[in-house]
């Protein structure tokens, strides 16, 4: 007989596949709740201006010092499902309002930390959840009248956002230049359909030079490229470009050109040799002729570009690049010239041909570099990030999240007061609130109004204020109608924070409010984990 079979007969009646494990109720809940409470408490140093920065070490041996949250936690190579699920939070997060990816799974552990205690209390899950759920329904619209309009002409208060969003990921030298940048780049980006604002982010690119510190880094209005010309003798500048972009090489294959003639070369015949050698100088000519024919005057090629072809396309004064294997740079072309790319020569019209009003080889960080400026399609902006290459990441990171946290705020054209200010105002309003609701909805909606003063207590924390005094302070100030007051962690001091231009957009909170209870209630809702990770393979057990 065999093993499957005596496995049926041992037991008819088994539910899982062997080695799937199995755990529910209490035990589970109790396990993900650690969970959550963990990986928030692992963050909660590094929130805020003063917070402190993680040197992560991935499983390749990649290092990297940031403060960002999402990449803590795409870097700490989770195990749990639960872990598992706050990384997909933080970096869904990130990738709508590019900001407030810690304040949400902070949140979130603050969440069910204290629905675990209402729980050992006798409340049911779904109560608290429930409660959660009004909270947060309170929370965004009071986050509405709390909020002000946010006018997207206006620099300075557009400056300050990104200001503040800079010095949270520990960036505090050329933030002012660094903010110019950002701006006068979203500036291209900015377009108006359908009477709504939107930003195209894909048109703003960050590209890294190592440097003497970030203040020399700078806006270049088009495309640059990390490639030197293919010869020297070529022109170094060219005005009205007209750019032929190829996706194969210049050059002769052997292998593949040379293949027929293989069979019919007589050693002893000089000629036929001679021939054979000379075919691939023709060929690399015919290449260069068939593109001079068209009218180009630069070539962008994606493969190599043969000696004969380089220096026959440096004799007719036509620039060169080869080599530029990255697709997403070659899109980029595209997106600014409008060339079209060319997989085989004889394909080759003037009308693919790209358009720039000047294409130049630049000597930048001691490297030649390619700059494609005022292309004919759409305009492209190119932050060239100079600087310590060790920061370089963390800056690029910062650049791209606040190009991200621009977007949202163009969506949804407001902003609140930060530093914990609106944290402590919606946790007042939501005590004030709660007393509306009955017993035990009323102490879910407290556990949330008191979850959300964990901001400013860490914000406090962080900043190497006493957290009770400042929060017993804050209080007092909300409680008497100042709610544009928080914590002001460069002074050292609670401060109107709208004053000294400490905001945020509103899409950012209304982001973390939203996640942090859905998320939140998910955790508590489980209550069984299947898992069949360890399950032995299928192995016919079915009669
Ligand atoms: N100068 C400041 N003083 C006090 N609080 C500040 C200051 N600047 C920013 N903050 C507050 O710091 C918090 C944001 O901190 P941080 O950027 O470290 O976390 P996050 O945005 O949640 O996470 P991440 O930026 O990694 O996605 C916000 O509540 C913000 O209001
Ligand atoms: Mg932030």
């Amino acid at each position: 007989m065999s093993s499957e079979r005596s496995y049926i007969i041992r037991d008819p009646f088994l539910l899982y596949r062997e080695g799937v494990r199995e755990s529910h109720r209490e035990k589970v809940r109790e396990g993900n709740i650690e969970i959550a409470k963990s990986m928030a408490e692992f963050l909660k140093s590094s929130l805020g201006p003063m917070g402190m920065s993680k040197l992560m070490i991935n499983k390749f041996g990649d290092t990297a010092v940031t403060k960002d949250g999402a990449v803590i936690l795409d870097m700490m190579d989770v195990y749990h499902p639960v872990a598992k699920f706050l990384k997909e939070t933080a970096k869904s997060v990130e990738s709508a309002v590019g900001d407030g990816t810690k304040t949400a799974i902070i949140l979130i552990g603050e969440l069910v930390k204290r629905a675990e205690r209402l729980m050992e209390s006798g409340i049911r899950p779904g109560t608290i959840i429930s409660g959660y759920k009004r909270a947060c329904e309170i929370a965004l619209s009071s986050l509405i009248s709390f909020s002000r309009p946010f006018d997207l002409n206006n620099d300075e208060l557009m400056k300050n956002i990104i200001r503040n969003m800079l010095r949270t990921r520990g960036i505090d030298v050329a933030v002012d230049h660094l903010a110019d940048l950002i701006i006068k780049a979203v500036n291209t980006a900015i377009e108006f359909r359908d009477g709504k604002v939107i930003i195209d982010r894909d048109v703003i690119q960050v590209v890294k030079k190592p440097g003497r510190g970030i203040l020399e880094s700078e806006l270049i209005m088009g495309v640059v490229l990390d490639r030197g010309l293919a010869h020297p003798m070529m022109p170094k500048r060219m005005l009205n470009a007209k750019v032929a972009l190829l996706d194969m090489a210049l050059k002769v294959d052997p292998f593949k050109h040379l293949q027929p003639y293989k069979r019919e070369i007589h050693i002893a015949n000089d000629e036929l040799v001679k021939k054979f050698i000379g075919e691939e100088d023709k060929i690399e000519k015919e290449f260069v002729n068939r593109i001079i024919s068209v009218g180009a005057n630069v070539v962008i090629c994606r493969r190599r570009i043969g000696n004969v072809a380089k220096y026959e396309l440096a004799r007719a004064g036509v620039m060169a690049v080869e080599r530029l294997l990255k697709d997403e740079r070659i899109e980029l072309i595209v997106r600014a010239t409008g060339a079209m790319r060319i997989a085989n020569l004889q394909d080759l019209r003037e009308d693919d041909l790209g358009h720039a009003d000047l294409v130049e080889e630049r000597k930048i960080g001691g490297d030649r570099m390619l700059v494609i400026e005022g292309g004919r399609s759409s305009k492209i902006a190119t932050i060239l990030l100079r600087g310590d290459p060790y920061q370089a990441d963390e800056v690029e990171r910062a650049i791209k999240d606040s190009v991200v946290m621009i977007s949202a705020l163009a969506a949804k054209p407001a902003y609140v007061p930060g530093g914990g200010a609106i944290e402590e105002a919606l946790s007042i309003v939501l005590r004030n609130e709660s007393l509306k609701y009955p017993g035990r909805e009323q102490i879910a909606i407290q556990a949330f109004a008191n979850s959300l003063e964990v901001i400013p207590i860490l914000l406090a924390r962080n900043s190497g204020l006493d957290p009770t005094t400042i929060l017993t302070d804050l209080r007092a100030k909300h409680v008497s109608g100042m709610w544009e007051y928080g914590i002001d962690a460069f002074s050292k001091c609670i401060a109107n924070v709208i004053e000294v231009g400490l905001i945020e957009p509103l899409a950012v909170k209304e982001q973390i409010l939203k996640t942090c209870t859905e998320v939140a209630s998910s955790i508590i809702r489980i209550d069984y984990v299947v898992d069949r990770r360890y399950a032995k393979k299928h192995r016919g057990e079915m009669p």
